[in-house]
């Protein structure tokens, strides 16, 4: 059995910074190339030996559970029109092996509630979490990267990347002692602080590997930044009773919240494309911009 099975990805925000596009779609939706962006955050998972997929749900999102659920008339019709390599391609969007489970979060209140509210599945094991807006490139997928250090620390493990100081507020912050070149036993965690009040400006990306203990944690919360209730805030108190570590993944991270990094995604996936990739290039060269 893999050491981490279950993955919760929170996907009741409304993606108000995506209007018009995300009015009646969620914005996990949005494909980047051909692909949705709950798609990419699902195959990390998978890669990781992840099995049990979570998704905390909220209005409006029906199109990701049909997204992952079999399309029987589609399905039918590439049969009927013997497009295999189309219908093979629809259905590896679900591995056989692969459960997906669906949780309603009757109110957008904050990322710590959303992970709250899959607590009655992920019950008392360690457990992901992907923002599926984060959208993350690595050899191996970074989630792959972080069990893998989960399996040495048995122990909650936060991905990090340095950010300018002005981003700071963007973000969840951490601070802590090296321990490799990679690796930092936490000491602090701040959401989105000014510059002048960031303890570093390494910035938590959207993947968690954490420790069932988060839940309490979470749950005895006040309401922190933003009046909602934070995933930051439920895992500074568990650093008061377990250890916590930051990982400086290999890779890259594009920010799909943003139309600056959404955009971006496209362009360089759309390079390293297998069938669009060469003739993409060309097109970029002679727009000469
Ligand atoms: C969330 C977290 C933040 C983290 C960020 C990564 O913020 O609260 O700590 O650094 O995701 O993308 P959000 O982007 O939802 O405002």
């Amino acid at each position: 059995m893999a050491l981490i099975n279950k993955a919760i990805f929170p996907v009741a925000g409304l993606g108000t910074r995506f209007l018009p596009a995300t009015k009646a779609q969620p914005k996990e939706m949005l494909p980047v190339v051909d692909k949705p962006l709950i798609q990419y955050a699902v195959e990390e998972a998978y890669a990781a030996g992840i099995r049990q997929m979570i998704f905390v749900n909220g209005r409006n999102k029906r199109a990701i559970p049909d997204h992952f659920d079999t399309a029987f008339e589609l399905e039918t019709e590439l049969e009927n029109a013997n497009k295999r390599e189309l219908l093979s391609l629809v259905r590896s969007i679900k591995p056989d092996d692969m459960e997906c489970i669906y949780i309603r979060q009757p109110k957008a209140m904050g990322l710590g509630h959303a992970v709250l509210c899959a607590q009655c599945v992920v019950v008392n094991e360690p457990f992901a979490v992907l923002l599926a807006d984060d959208l993350m490139v690595g050899k191996p997928p970074v989630l792959k990267q972080m069990v893998d250090q989960f399996a040495e620390w048995q122990a909650s493990i936060l991905a990090v990347q340095e950010v300018p100081a002005e981003h700071t507020k963007r973000y969840g912050i951490v601070a802590g002692s090296a321990i490799s070149d990679r690796l930092m036993d936490l000491t602090h965690m701040v959401e989105k602080p000014a510059p002048e009040d960031a303890p570093s400006r390494l910035a938590v990306a959207g993947r968690y590997i954490l420790t069932p203990g988060v839940f309490r944690e979470i749950a005895t919360q006040p309401r922190g930044v933003g009046g909602e209730i934070q995933l930051t805030d439920g895992i500074a108190a568990l650093m008061r009773r377990e250890k916590v570590f930051a990982y400086r993944y290999e890779g890259k991270r594009y920010d799909c919240g943003s139309k600056e990094g959404f955009l971006q995604a496209n362009v360089e996936l759309a390079l390293d494309h297998p069938e669009l990739g060469a003739s993409f290039r060309e097109y970029l060269k002679a727009l000469e911009v």
